[in-house]
C-alpha cells in the first residue's frame, strides 16, 4: 500500500510517499526556517502563505523521487491537528484535492501519533520487539507528552507538560543567549563548547505525577543571565562564547534529565516493554544518549530527520489507519488542539 503523507501544522511545508507504513520511498521537507529566524518563532500568518507556495512543487517532488505517478498511490493522508489553524488548512485542501483528483483515500492523521509512527519508518516490522505496551516520549515546540501505547492506534495520554513544550523552552533559552531560531538544535551546539565549571540548573520535578513543567527553567535561565550580566543585552557588547556554551550545557542537562527521569518512572509504573522517542526535541544528541543509557527497556528512536516534522510519518500512521479498516468523510477538517489519547 503506497501513501502520500502531507504535513503543514508549523513552519515545514512536507511531503513523502510510504510504502505499508515503514519503507520510505521519498521524503521531501521545504523548512520555513529562515523565513521565521529574524522573528525569533514561528509567524502564523506568514507559515500559511509560504505553505500555499511550497505545497504543490514539494508533492511533485516527492512523487518524482518515489517515481510514482499520482493515479498509482492507495490514498493520501494528511494532518488535521494539533497545529496552527491556517497552516493546517493548507494541507489538508490540497490532500482532498489531490485525493478527488484520482480517486484515492483520504485520511487525516493526528500530528502526534504522527511523531510515534516515526519510530516505525527505516523498515521495522509492524508487531517489532520490543512489542506492546510501549511508552512513547514526544517532545516537540509544541507539545511534550507521555503517552502509553497498548497496540496500534490504541493510545492513552499519561503525562503532559504543564506549561512550556520542551523545544519551546529551548527555543526561549536560545534567544536569552542569542543563539539563534529553533532554538534546539542551536542549544545542542553551543554546549559542546562548554567548558569549566557552571552551576547546575534545579530539575523541574512535577510531585504524584507523569507531567512535566519547563517555565521555571526559562526563569531560571533569565535570573542566571542577568547575574552573568549578558541579559538583558547590553547595547555592542559582545556575549562572551564560553559563558553562553555554560549556561546552554546545563540548561539542555536539566531538561533532558527531566525527559528521562518522568519517561523511566512511567516505564516502571506500566511495565511496559519499551521506550519510543519522537519529536523535534527527540532529534537532541544528549537525550537520545541519556535516554538510552539510562533505560532498563529498549529504546526506540527514528533518526534525526525523521524526529522533526515530516510527511513520511504521517503517511506511516496512515497505513495503520487503513489496514485496520478506518475510513473517512471528505468533510475531514482541521482541529487546531486535537489531543492525542
Ligand atoms: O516536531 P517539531 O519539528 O515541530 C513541532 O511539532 O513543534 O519540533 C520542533 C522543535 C523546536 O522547538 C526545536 O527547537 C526542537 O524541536 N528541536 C530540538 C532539536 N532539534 C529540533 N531540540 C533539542 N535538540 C535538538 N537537536
Ligand atoms: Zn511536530
Amino acid at each position: 500500500m503506497k501513501i502520500l503523507g502531507i504535513e503543514t501544522s508549523c513552519d515545514e511545508t512536507a511531503a513523502s510517499v510510504v510504502e505499508d507504513g515503514r519503507i520510505l520511498l521519498s521524503n521531501v521537507v521545504a523548512s520555513q526556517a529562515d523565513i521565521h529566524a529574524g522573528f525569533g518563532g514561528v509567524v502564523p500568518e506568514i507559515a500559511s502563505r509560504q505553505h500555499l507556495l511550497t505545497m504543490l512543487p514539494v508533492v511533485e517532488r516527492a512523487l518524482a523521487d518515489a517515481k510514482l505517478e499520482l493515479g498509482e498511490l492507495d490514498g493520501v493522508a494528511v494532518t488535521h491537528g494539533p497545529g496552527l489553524a491556517g497552516a493546517l488548512l493548507v494541507g489538508v485542501n490540497s490532500a482532498k484535492g489531490l485525493a478527488i483528483a484520482k480517486g484515492l483515500l483520504l485520511v487525516g492523521i493526528n500530528h502526534l501519533e504522527g511523531h510515534v509512527y516515526a519510530a516505525w519508518l527505516e523498515g521495522r516490522e509492524p508487531e517489532a520487539k520490543p512489542g506492546f505496551p510501549l511508552i512513547c516520549l514526544i517532545a516537540s515546540g509544541g507539545h511534550t507528552d507521555l503517552i502509553l501505547m497498548e497496540g496500534h492506534g490504541r493510545f492513552r495520554l499519561v503525562g503532559r507538560t504543564r506549561d512550556d513544550a520542551a523545544g519551546e523552552a529551548f527555543d526561549k533559552a536560545a534567544r536569552i543567549l542569542e543563539l539563534g531560531f529553533p532554538g534546539g538544535p542551536a542549544i545542542q551546539k553551543a554546549a559542546r563548547e562548554r567548558h569549566g565549571k557552571e552551576t547546575k540548573f534545579t530539575r523541574p520535578y512535577v510531585k504524584d505525577s507523569f507531567d512535566f513543567s519547563f517555565s521555571g527553567l526559562k526563569s531560571a535561565m533569565v535570573r542566571r543571565a542577568e547575574e552573568k550580566g549578558i541579559y538583558p543585552r547590553k547595547d555592542g557588547a559582545p556575549l562572551d562564547p564560553q559563558t553562553v556554551a555554560n549556561l546552554a550545557a546545563e540548561f539542555q542537562a536539566a531538561i533532558v534529565d527531566a525527559m528521562v527521569d518522568k519517561t523511566l518512572e512511567a516505564v516502571a509504573e506500566y511495565g511496559v516493554n519499551g521506550v519510543v522517542l519522537g519529536g523535534g526535541v527527540a532529534a537532541n544528541a544528549l537525550l537520545r544518549q541519556e535516554m538510552s543509557r539510562r533505560s532498563p527497556v529498549d529504546v526506540v528512536v527514528p533518526s534525526p530527520k525523521l524526529c522533526t516534522d515530516n510527511g513520511a510519518m504521517i503517511a506511516a500512521a496512515a497505513y495503520f489507519h487503513l489496514r485496520d479498516g478506518a475510513r473517512y468523510e471528505w468533510g475531514l477538517d482541521v482541529v487546531p488542539s486535537l489531543g492525542l489519547g
